[in-house]
């Protein structure tokens, strides 16, 4: 039996410490940035299963295939890519963009959104 999840509202990745350092040359921002991801959701009740327009879910992730500029944070639905990004980018990116809806421009590195799903094929 399948069970009912929340709505999610926004999934963040955050690429903080990765294997290869190719993105995050000092681990202690990467890992600092991780322990506020954790620590602000939490604290700011973003996981709450009441939460209008639903939770929102972090994962660390050990490559987000951007590779520089990095800590690399990738906020879903938008599809949007911080780059250099810290426990205090963290914070204000929480509070604008994922509760506020407003994205910060002065530190999106791209935006990457899925592609439009493709229309059914039509029958015989
Ligand atoms: S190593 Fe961080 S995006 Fe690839």
């Amino acid at each position: 039996m399948a069970v009912v999840q929340a709505p999610i509202a926004h999934h963040l990745l955050l690429c903080a410490t990765p294997t290869k350092a190719l993105c995050c040359p000092d681990p202690a921002i990467g890992a600092a940035s991780w322990e506020a991801l954790k620590r602000l959701v939490r604290e700011l009740a973003l996981e709450d299963p009441q939460r209008p327009g639903g939770i929102v879910l972090r994962t660390k992730a050990d490559c987000l295939r951007i590779c520089s500029e990095g800590p690399i944070l990738l906020v879903w639905p938008e599809g949007i890519v911080y780059g250099a990004v810290t426990p205090e980018r963290i914070e204000r990116i929480l509070h604008e963009h994922v509760i506020g809806g407003e994205p910060i421009e002065a530190w999106i590195l791209r935006r990457q959104p899925f592609s439009p799903p493709a229309a059914p094929a039509s029958g015989p």
